[in-house]
């Protein structure tokens, strides 16, 4: 099967890091055409800079870095130090990139890359939709490139950073909108599904008994936002961002059903909630494939396997 024509658009966030990292583990499967960085969890200075520490933990300079938009549509910026600590990635101690960011803003790379494939290409989200938004406004003709788009966000039940709202949507909701409107296939894969994929200290034992610099890496990553997730949710880290790759990499781990998704952009409680009529009340045609099950062992041992191909000490 050939490699799939893949961009990733990203946030890092610890669970961003791992997903990337698993991305750069699977070059047999994804032509990975570029990673482009949003605001987000954290300002756009540290993820896109947290990007391109975790391309070279990876060992994988051939993949460019794309510094996009540094704040929501319409919102006022939010972001997520509070579960990520300052840096984003706290817990990993990696060292200054050793490339730049390209020159090209992401959102004009998305642009340009849509425009002048000659295969569709796929589209990972693990943060706030603002870049993909954007480039969808720009030139709405890009849809017609794009294969899919698979994006960590929203829930059917409770939300995380308010009761009603997932903090991927709630961060730029307008730009949700614009993405959940576009009439492009879309995977949504919201905190029902992820929440089913918790770090676990034996998962994490696994992982740290690789032994090699990037396992190092995640496990410190992940002890750290476990900690931070079970003071703030009463649980250990959830795979959030990795789901997304894994789905790609092997989508029979997972379960879901098509239904229409709309995003709440009103004031209130609700702002940002992704409302999901699982039961086809509104009548409205479906836009969104939305998981709902994954198998969490099979998932973390694809996840420890595939870390394992990582060079031992890239840096
Ligand atoms: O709500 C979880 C999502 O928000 C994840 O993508 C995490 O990295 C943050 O971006
Ligand atoms: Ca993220």
């Amino acid at each position: 099967m050939s490699a799939r024509p893949l961009i990733i658009d990203c946030d890092p966030g610890q669970d961003d890091a791992v997903a990337l990292l698993l991305a750069f583990a699977s070059a047999e499967e994804f032509d990975l055409l570029g990673v482009t960085a949003v605001a987000g969890n954290v300002p756009l200075a540290r993820t896109e800079s947290n990007a391109r520490r975790i391309r070279d933990l990876a060992g994988r300079p051939d993949v460019p870095v794309y510094a996009g938009c540094s704040r929501p549509m319409v919102r006022e910026p939010e972001t997520a130090e509070y579960i990520h600590g300052p840096t984003g990635i706290d817990g990993a101690d990696l060292p200054e990139p050793s490339r730049t960011a390209e020159a090209a803003h992401a959102v004009d790379f998305l642009v340009d890359a849509l425009s002048a494939t000659q295969e569709p290409i796929t589209l990972a989200t693990l943060g706030p939709l603002t870049n993909v938004a954007l480039a969808i406004v720009k030139n709405p003709a890009i849809c017609g490139n794009v294969r899919e788009i698979v994006t960590m966000g929203g829930a059917m039940g409770l939300g995380n950073v308010t009761p009603a709202a997932e903090f991927n949507i709630h961060a730029d909701p307008h730009a949700a909108h614009v993405v959940f409107e576009a009439g492009v296939p879309l995977t949504m894969i919201g905190l029902d599904v992820t929440h089913q994929a918790i770090a676990t200290p034996p998962r994490l034992e696994a992982i740290r008994a690789l032994g090699t610099a990037p396992a190092a890496a995640v496990c410190g990553m992940l002890d750290l936002y476990g900690e931070k997730n079970i003071e703030a949710y009463h649980h250990g880290a959830p795979m959030h961002d990795p789901c997304v790759i894994a789905y790609l990499l092997a989508s029979e781990l997972f379960e879901g059903r098509d239904m229409r998704v709309d995003v709440e952009l009103g004031d209130g409680h609700c702002f940002g909630r992704t409302v999901c009529d699982l039961h086809g009340r509104t009548g409205a045609a479906t836009n969104a494939h939305v998981l709902q099950r994954v198998d969490a062992d099979g998932f973390f041992a694809m996840l420890t396997e595939r870390l394992a191909r990582l060079p031992v000490d890239p840096i």
